[in-house]
């Protein structure tokens, strides 16, 4: 009798839900807040068809962080031992019984088998659904979204989705549903400069606009080491990190710097800035590598298309030198443009999506259905350089914790294989960027209390870069401060990362010692994934765009020039019959002396000073900024 009522309930609770799945739905996705200039304008038509995607839980992704240890900790016998691209696929691939799972759930809410595809590496399960369906599936209600300043539409889901409980174990993500549009089409790359036109602002969609400071461009070139502390060329790099190095193994060295289309270099840039500071270099280009149909674009100019891209390679050329190729990796085409899972797919093959292409709604789609690039996307077709510098970022309020997680995941894959991450770590000190802060509840919004971390500084498997500058009339010999001229170096906590095993002694001491005096409201103080992990001069940099030469700013150049450094270190240890370094930060924290720390300056942002450099590391400048000679030791060390 009563199990007779039993089924009766239970068999309501299923018609009610028009399912047969056992498990009651449970939340499986939040967004804390919508990012910068979207707002919800009416319910998305429930005839509307979404190229709904399941992302699969991969298998060992728990154990990622010991792994990534055990082949770049300095004290494990494997140190060095990366692995191949077929190991981490296997490693990670999906298990039949996720793939199953996900499968009998679809097909029990009545989308036929037929519909269903599985990607070619196996870690996502496709379906066109209507709105309808996927509401009923997620239990949740798709909106239509418009961003303000560009218009553009887009259907996401309102604030959170669920999945069945039996299911939820087995899925990392389910596109589209709470995740914005992240291409990179325009310029909102945390570079700054100083000349004389403003610059117009591209309505950017899931970007915030970009706020240029102008004092003028330059005219003369003031080319002497005493002249560092107004402009910084490659000889000051030089003279500041102790940075000379003849490299030797060229052939079997890579280095690579990553630009996002429209973003290009000038070609005639190059030359300019090689006649006057590496003149062997003039007619030298980056080796072009082209992802998902990406060319060097020369249709339109300005310093917002052309200055990230001339700056990272005029200095990553010139200091890697000539004999060394610089690879560019020139993602999206002209139309479309790309996202980081765009370089992603091509870097690494089991990252791919789908076959044929991303996410539409957040990536860019090869072929275009646009009318740009023909070709397939890239998936697995570049072998990836042992180092890899890229200064594009968004706020980690912008993107969901299973979005970062799963992209920062993918970095510690790279690691596995060997290959050094560095992203620049923002140039809003503690704010994000654009200077947008977070209210209690994590929205976004100008004049908003609390500090605002960058993604993907906030990624433990990465490098993040700070900025510092030569002081005002000082040496350059004399010890740098964290940058605090036209540009405040990206530092402090996530707000979805726990914290690395390798940084925790370096945090907590800083913690301990020079307790940050903000209420804890303001910051994450709960032992959370610490930024930058170190710093270079970011302040006056000489670069040439569009035929002059501009003063540059931002933790932008900061990235490329520690890149060129570490491929020096990378070069000697090639030369030994060594392996590269691969992920360093558990190694960089583990050494003494091979950096010179940075102690003055803050990060101001959000209405405050921000943190400040100290004595140590700090969320400001991390370890500080390379002494060549000494990092060079400690890595030679190594096995
Ligand atoms: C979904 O629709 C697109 C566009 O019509 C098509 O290319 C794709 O193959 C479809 N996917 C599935 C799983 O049916
Ligand atoms: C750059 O070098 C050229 C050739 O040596 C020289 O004529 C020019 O004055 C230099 N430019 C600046 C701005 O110093
Ligand atoms: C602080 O960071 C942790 C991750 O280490 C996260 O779980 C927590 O929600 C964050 N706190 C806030 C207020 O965002
Ligand atoms: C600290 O930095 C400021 C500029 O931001 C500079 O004026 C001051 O001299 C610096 N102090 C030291 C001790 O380096």
């Amino acid at each position: 009798m009563l199990l007779t009522r039993l089924s009766i309930v239970l068999a309501l609770t299923i018609s009610a839900w028009g399912s047969p799945s056992l498990s009651p739905h449970v939340r499986h996705e939040t967004r804390r807040s919508l990012p910068h200039g979207w707002v919800p304008i009416r319910r998305a038509p429930s005839d509307t068809v979404l190229p709904l995607r399941i992302g699969l839980v991969q298998p060992n992704l728990a154990d990622i962080e010991s792994l990534l240890l055990d082949v770049s900790h300095p004290e494990s016998p494997n140190y060095g031992n990366h692995w191949s691209p077929a190991k981490v696929a296997q490693t990670f691939r999906p298990s039949k019984e996720s793939i199953d799972t996900v499968y009998e759930w679809l097909t029990s809410e009545g989308i036929s088998a037929s519909r269903i595809k599985l990607s070619n590496a196996g870690s996502w399960v496709e379906a066109n659904t209507t709105v309808a369906e996927a509401e009923d599936l997620l239990r949740t209600e798709y909106h239509v979204y418009s961003h303000a300043s560009s218009g553009v539409e887009h259907i996401a889901c309102n604030m959170g989705y669920h999945l069945p409980e039996h299911v939820t174990k087995h899925v990392e993500l389910v596109t589209p549903t709470l995740h914005f549009d992240v291409k990179h089409r325009g310029s909102e790359n945390g570079l700054k400069r100083r000349s004389n036109s403003p610059v117009a602002k591209p309505g950017q969609p899931g970007f915030g606009p970009v706020s240029p400071k102008t004092t003028g461009s330059i005219k003369t070139i003031l080319n002497e080491l005493e002249n560092c502390n107004e402009q910084i060329t490659p000889d000051c790099i030089r003279a500041l990190y102790k940075f000379v190095y003849v490299p030797v193994a060229t052939k079997k060295n890579s280095i690579g710097i990553v630009e996002y289309t429209p973003q290009a270099y000038v070609p005639s840039d190059l030359d300019m800035f090689f006649t006057n500071f590496s003149s062997s270099q003039v007619g030298q280009r980056p080796t072009l590598v082209g992802i998902d149909g990406g060319v060097v674009q020369a249709i339109e100019e300005g310093f917002d298309l052309n200055g990230e891209s001339d700056l990272d390679l005029q200095y990553s050329m010139a200091l890697v030198g000539k004999s060394q190729p610089v690879t560019l990796y020139q993602t999206g085409d002209e139309i479309e443009g790309a996202s980081f899972n765009n370089l992603l797919d091509a870097l690494d093959g089991s990252f791919c999506t789908f076959e044929g292409g991303d996410d539409p709604t957040e990536d860019g789609i090869y072929p275009d259905p646009f009318g740009g690039f023909e070709g397939a996307a890239d998936c697995g077709t570049v072998k990836p350089a042992f180092v890899i510098s890229t200064s594009y970022s968004y706020n980690e309020a912008d993107l969901t914790p299973s979005y970062t997680a799963r992209q920062c995941a993918e970095y510690a894959k790279l690691g596995l294989m060997g290959v050094t991450i560095l992203y620049s770590s923002g140039d809003n000190g503690v704010a994000g960027n654009s200077g947008e802060c977070l209210f209690t509840g994590q929205e976004q919004g100008f004049g908003a209390p609390n500090f605002n971390p960058t993604f993907p500084a906030t990624c433990p498997f990465i490098t993040s870069v700070g900025a510092t500058q030569v002081n005002p009339g000082a040496k350059v010999t004399d010890p740098e401060s964290a940058c605090e001229q036209v540009i405040f170096s990206g530092g402090g906590f996530s707000n979805y990362f726990a914290i690395p095993s390798y940084q925790k002694e370096a945090v907590n001491s800083f913690l301990t010692k020079f307790p940050p005096s903000y209420p804890k409201t303001m910051w994450n103080s709960t032992g959370s994934r610490a930024f930058p992990d170190i710093s270079a001069n970011g302040a006056n940099y000489v670069v040439a765009v569009d035929g002059e030469f501009e003063l540059v700013f931002g933790t932008s150049a900061s990235s490329p020039v520690s890149a060129s450094i570490l491929s020096a270190v990378n070069d000697a240890r090639l030369a030994l019959g060594k392996k590269p370094i691969g992920f360093i930060n558990p190694a960089i924290y583990s050494f003494k002396g091979a950096f010179n720390d940075i102690k003055n300056g803050t990060n101001e942002g959000c209405g405050t000073q921000g943190f400040s450099a100290v004595e140590g590391w700090d969320p400001v400048t991390g370890l500080g900024t390379p002494n060549f000679p000494l990092l060079l030791a400690e890595f030679l060390l190594l096995p």
